[in-house]
């Protein structure tokens, strides 16, 4: 799939890569930029920054760095069509892409239009129909007021056959879609069936609140026939990365900095109608490190408030290792035996089901409370098994001052040596570290890649001093200002910069800027191919600038603009001027060597219209201090 260059650009343009970022990093404001916690290594000073001047982030510790696309990119591990996609998404800009997307494009949303014609028909069976009694009693039963159907778009699926083989058939529906979506089924014979006849429907909703599959559940509990249905996945459906009732909760999850995981559908349901909105249901399966991601961008807090029973407690468990990853703070609720929350709220109330929230503990509290139930500290040797399987978690923890006092908590609830276990620790961090050395590497070859392109191998040419200037200069050009690159295009040739990187960056940037494209640094990084020089590029332009800093000291307070300005014009002074120093001080060398008269004279000719134009130049970029 193809999108236009102008449609990337204007898409980024339309998303700021400050709040982007937000959503998965905490970010602080240190002067003109952001500092947070690097998502791409693991780090306890941040130095993972964010310019929203130039819309791109750069991390000093690992070198990533890039615009928006990028940073989506790597943080959901997706492709460049699929940030750009993302991104359009938010900031609800259309890609009106060529041919083959526009096939794919329509594919995708020819799927949600069924799914959404399938819910209205759902519902309008449950809350409309007369049919629809039944299952509108079914839900009276279990306390669901007609509100709270219409919020969470719950419905009901005809026991006939084919009732919705029909209704789709009289829209003309394509079949096949519909059996990509599981909402069909095709008989040995053949004939077209409906997949959730006769049950009470719970559309299921992706983060932004578009329908990407059902959960049909029997309200007449039949023998052999499976509690609930879902739908099987497809292409816009990937069962691991929706989280039920996400769309409904999810400003609630910001609002409270915390969410409730829950297992069921009615366990969601019941709370929300309840008064408690920031919950999700994981539905039945293990939580998927792509759910805990998708929830880290709304908060770090996780209570867990699964069954009590032992399907629920290996569920706990597993869900635990995989949030601890992400670094989310954990604890864990437990209700009374024989509830869930669904039950829960109904019988005692939002009160008391608070109180279970407060009372939640932490996950060494919990863990160790499940193994004492199971009697594994009543002998010795299970009891040191127990305490291994204890610590494990707490490997996963990148916090070191966090993995100290979840240990120190261990030692004195079960009157054993700090020492003891922190050589546990030590055991299980380096059977953990084996797994992320590998990530690691990887991201420190990258970082000598870009180490190859920095003054050492390229600046054999220059001297220090104008490598220097020169960098001072192509960071210049990342400023954003045109005004700065058009008066830089026309001091500089791009043939004239000594390093051929500086070239090449020069002249991409004078182009873009002659075409009148926009020239901040996250729109310019875009049209420069090579990896290698794009992360130049960003490092360079995070540097501080060395003249501006002395500028901003010796005019406190001048206008942002005017520094700049008279900055552009002392850095082109000075590396034209350096450039004309270094052929003056040539030629005062091949004077001492020069054989003939002539020869002689002609290099003292060139020496004094090299000193003259050196002295043009300084009338020429003179500033002019009055306008300060
Ligand atoms: P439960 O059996 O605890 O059901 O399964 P529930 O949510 O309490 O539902 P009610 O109260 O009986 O109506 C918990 C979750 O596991 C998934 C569903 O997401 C369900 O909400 N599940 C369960 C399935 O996907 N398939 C099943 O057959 C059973
Ligand atoms: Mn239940």
């Amino acid at each position: 799939m193809r999108i236009p260059e102008n449609k990337i650009e204007e898409i980024r343009a339309a998303a700021n890569i400050v709040d982007v970022i937000s959503e998965y990093v905490q970010l602080r404001k240190r002067g003109k930029n952001f500092l947070g916690l690097c998502p791409f290594h693991n780090e306890k000073t941040p130095s993972f920054t964010v310019s929203e001047d130039k819309q791109i982030f750069h991390c000093f510790g690992c070198h990533a760095g890039g615009n928006v696309y990028k940073f989506l990119m790597d943080y959901e591990k997706i492709s460049f069509i699929e940030a750009v996609q993302e991104i359009a998404e938010r900031t609800g800009i259309t890609i009106e892409a060529d041919e083959d997307s526009s096939e794919k494009q329509s594919e995708q949303e020819i799927l949600y239009d069924i799914n959404t014609t399938a819910a209205k028909y759902f519902s309008d069976n449950l809350l409309i129909k007369k049919d629809g009694e039944s299952a509108q009693n079914y839900f009276h039963n279990r306390k669901i007021k007609i509100q709270t159907m219409r919020t969470f778009g719950l419905g009901y699926a005809f026991p006939t056959r084919d009732a919705l083989v029909n209704f789709l058939k009289e829209r003309k529906i394509d079949f096949n879609k519909a059996l990509s979506l599981g909402l069909i089924g095709s008989g040995s014979d053949g004939r077209l069936y409906d997949k959730f006849a006769g049950r009470i429907i719970f559309p299921i909703f992706s983060p932004n609140g578009r329908v990407v599959a059902f959960a049909g559940r029997v309200f007449n509990e039949k023998e052999g026939t499976a509690k609930y249905l879902n739908s099987p996945e497809s292409s816009i459906y990937t069962k691991g990365r929706i989280l039920y009732g996400l769309s409904h909760a999810k400003d609630e999850i910001r609002r409270s900095d915390r969410v409730i995981l829950v297992e069921g559908y009615m366990d969601l349901i019941s709370l929300y109608q309840g008064g408690i909105k920031n919950v999700v249901a994981v539905s039945g399966t293990a939580l998927t490190d792509e759910q805990s991601t998708l929830l880290s961008r709304y908060t770090k807090n996780v209570v867990l408030l699964f069954d009590a029973d032992t399907a629920g407690i290996k569920a706990s468990m597993r869900s635990i290792e995989i949030l601890l990853r992400r670094d989310m703070e954990i604890k864990i609720a437990s209700l009374p035996k024989g509830e869930d929350p669904d039950s829960f709220i109904n019988n005692f109330g939002k009160d008391k089901f608070e109180e279970i929230i407060k009372r939640s503990v932490n996950f060494i509290e919990y863990q160790s409370a499940y193994y004492e139930s199971l009697g594994m500290f009543d002998d010795v040797s299970k009891t040191a098994e127990a305490i291994r399987d204890l610590v494990k978690p707490i490997a996963l923890i990148k916090d070191e001052l966090k993995r100290n006092l979840l240990i120190k908590s261990i030692s004195k609830k079960f009157n054993l040596r700090e020492k003891l276990l922190e050589a546990e620790l030590e055991k299980a961090i380096q059977q953990e570290g084996k797994q992320i050395t590998a990530d690691e590497r990887s991201r420190l070859r990258v970082q000598t890649n870009i180490e190859a392109t920095t003054p050492s191998q390229i600046s054999k040419k220059a001297s220090p001093a104008v490598y220097n200037l020169e960098r001072e200069i192509i960071k210049l050009l990342f400023e954003g200002d045109k005004g700065v690159i058009e008066f830089i295009a026309a001091h500089i040739p791009p043939e004239e910069f000594l390093i051929s990187v500086h070239s090449k960056i020069a002249e991409i940037v004078y182009e873009a800027c002659t075409k009148g494209d926009d020239v901040i640094a996250a729109s310019l990084l875009e049209k420069i191919n090579n990896d290698k020089i794009k992360s130049y590029v960003i490092e360079l332009t995070f540097e501080k600038h060395q003249t501006s800093k002395k500028w901003e000291e010796i005019y406190p307070g001048a206008a942002y603009e005017v520094i700049l300005s008279k900055v552009v014009r002392d850095t082109i002074k000075k590396f034209k001027t350096s450039l004309i120093e270094a052929r003056i001080a040539e030629n005062h060398r091949k004077l001492s060597s020069a054989e003939t008269e002539n020869e002689r004279l002609e290099l003292m000719r060139e020496n004094v219209e090299l000193e003259r134009s050196k002295q043009k130049l300084k009338d020429e970029l003179k500033i002019e201090e009055e306008s300060l």
